[in-house]
């Protein structure tokens, strides 16, 4: 057997190909028990259910409302839902993408667009903390912003406001917090850096990958 005809009989049993998956998966750390920052529900099941239901739509092109309208009433479905517990109403708008990286990526072209058409910014830069997620890096890549980090706190590992505020410039597009960071789960100053960023009219996003479900359920909980 020539080693084409070879790979190509390992390829077609599905027993073979997945054990040829699983073996690299047992060198990785494990991303239940909590060793790991990883999506873990820990509730027993979860885990095929959303398994289960991913596939049912693995095949569906989202960009196609005609041929596939169930896709667009998934994502109203979902919009509604994400935006109830963060304050927003039947009118709010969102949408639906692939991940956090790409909701990163449109947040900063939103940002880029608004500052060329609100206030002629041709060169944009973007402010971020040292600790923003990288996925802005890549942003300020595709989309032709300098990236202005600001370093954060030693202590707290939080961007100061006023660090923020001082580097604001005429040409900044948009000015990045985080709620928590990524890599250090702690909280910017959101408040205070929006409102920097919004007396000199620039936009400020804020990244709520992880946050924007739990922070937004701990505020339905929190004592008056
Ligand atoms: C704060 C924050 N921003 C951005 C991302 C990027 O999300 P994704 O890995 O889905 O592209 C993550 C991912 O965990 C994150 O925690």
């Amino acid at each position: 057997m020539s080693a084409s005809a070879a790979h190509r009989a390992a390829g077609d049993d599905p027993g073979t190909l997945l054990a040829r998956l699983d073996a690299p998966r047992a060198a990785d750390l494990p991303v239940h028990g909590g060793r790991t920052m990883a999506y873990d529900s820990g509730l027993p099941g979860t885990e095929e259910l959303a398994a289960a239901a991913h596939a049912r739509f693995a095949g569906v092109n989202g960009l196609d409302m005609t041929a596939f309208p169930s896709v667009v009433a998934l994502e109203n479905d979902l919009v509604g839902a994400a935006a109830r517990p963060l304050g927003g109403t039947a009118a709010t708008a969102g949408t639906f993408t692939s991940g956090g990286t790409e909701s990163c990526l449109l947040a900063v072209l939103t940002a880029r667009e608004h500052a060329r058409r609100t206030r002629g910014v041709s060169a944009p830069e973007m402010l971020l903390p040292e600790t923003a997620h990288a996925a802005f890096h890549k942003a300020a890549a595709l989309f032709g912003l300098r990236a202005v980090t600001v370093p954060v706190d030693p202590g707290t590992h939080r961007v100061r406001a006023a660090d923020v505020a001082a580097a604001l410039t005429g040409r900044t597009a948009l000015v990045v917090v985080s709620a928590p960071s990524y890599a250090h789960g702690v909280i910017d100053p959101v408040a205070e850096a929006a409102a920097a960023a919004a007396a000199r009219g620039v936009l400020c996003h804020v990244d709520a990958c992880i946050g924007g479900w739990y922070l937004g359920q701990l505020r339905l909980g929190r004592r008056s």
